[in-house]
């Protein structure tokens, strides 16, 4: 059985402050390119999520007026607060970005400094940033002085092993007026590779006076609890584990409140939730997209009984309705199969 600090929780103050927001749980959803939009920041909330933010968006892109990055921070209808992630590296035009970002109903503008694609990292944003730590001063600094709402810097471990600027980069992020930072444990070169270092989340801890919040690799809610023992940071930032999962974050939230660890989803509510974020995604993003909702039901429909035949089924479909009919199928065998025999 886990125990630790968070057991004591239950009737304490469960909220966070960042900067002048204050969130009602200190479980965050990761940003996610192609994944974190606005069904998705929608369900997380839903499941409990007590803080989600938009996917990185271009700073060069805002201030051209393009359509798809004015997309990826529509805000419009979901419920607040919701966070804005922008990447760039020019301190004049991210501050730019930060003000048209605050102007559409961003609560919080986070910098991303973490990116480790190549096409990023090539003109210096990204965890390029980790490198060049006056130049990201700067940035954090120009943002800072451009909005009222939360500055947050989003970073990895460093660039590799020999270059670990964490800790260095979160001091020059307080200095410079930021109200938290988050931490993935890993460098850039290590990519998704290896596992999460938790010891340079402590190292950042103790580095800054500003909340952190340790990111990577958190699969449980057990995961969750292990990195705010063993790091002291004051929230949790969960990615790839709530992918075709939103439980995780109740089930998180639920176990660092209480000490009491929730069952995981049975098979009909996980079809019954990928029908709702079907319904939900296509109706922001038109029918028309229902390919890059694949991958979400995939994910909500991983490791069930039949499921490779049902998603071979899925990526056959040739439109909605054909996908609504094999998961309303599906759900009903589901449902069937989990009665109790009398
Ligand atoms: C598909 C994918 C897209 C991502 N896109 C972003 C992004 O836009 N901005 C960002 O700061 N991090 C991004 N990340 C990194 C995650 O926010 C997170 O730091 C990383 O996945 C580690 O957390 P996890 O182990 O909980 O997944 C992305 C990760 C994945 C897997």
């Amino acid at each position: 059985m886990e125990t630790g600090r968070f057991r004591h929780l239950p009737g304490r103050n469960f909220s966070l402050k960042i900067g002048a927001l204050t969130l009602p749980n200190p479980v965050f959803a990761a940003p996610m390119a192609g994944i974190t939009d606005k069904a998705y920041r929608i369900l997380a909330r839903r499941a409990g999520c007590g803080f989600v933010s938009t996917e990185m968006v271009s700073s060069e892109a805002i201030l051209h007026g393009n359509r798809k990055a004015a997309g990826l921070f529509d805000l419009e209808g979901e419920p607040e607060p919701v966070g804005v992630q922008i990447f760039g590296s020019d301190p004049g035009k991210m501050a730019e970005a930060a003000r048209v970002a605050a102007s559409r109903g961003a609560a919080l503008v986070d910098l991303n400094m973490g990116c480790p694609t190549p096409k990023i990292v090539k003109n210096g944003e990204g965890c390029a940033l980790m490198r060049d730590l006056p130049r990201a001063a700067a940035i954090i600094r120009a943002v800072r002085e451009a909005v009222s709402v939360p500055v947050t810097v989003k970073m990895r471990k460093g660039w590799d092993a020999r270059e670990v600027t964490a800790p260095e980069l979160a001091a020059l992020a307080e200095e410079n007026g930021a109200d938290a930072v988050a931490v993935h444990g890993r460098t850039r070169d290590q990519f998704y590779g290896g596992k999460a270092d938790r010891e340079i989340i402590r190292l950042v801890r103790r580095a800054v006076h500003i909340p952190v919040i340790g990111n990577g690799d958190i699969f449980s809610p057990q995961d969750a609890l292990r990195m705010l023992e063993e790091t002291g940071c004051d929230a949790v930032m969960i990615g790839r584990g709530a992918l075709g999962n939103p439980w995780l974050f109740r089930r998180t939230v639920h176990f660092l409140a209480t000490g009491e660890l929730l069952p995981p989803p049975a098979p009909a509510e996980r079809i019954g939730l990928a029908l709702s974020h079907l319904d939900l995604f296509l109706s922001f993003k038109g029918e028309k997209t229902l390919p890059q909702m694949r991958k979400h039901l995939t994910w909500y429909l991983k490791g069930l009984p039949g499921a490779a035949q049902k998603r071979a089924a899925i990526n056959a479909a040739r439109t909605p309705d054909e996908v609504r009919a094999l998961l309303l199928a599906y759900l009903k065998e589901m449902s069937l199969s989990s009665l109790s025999p009398l």
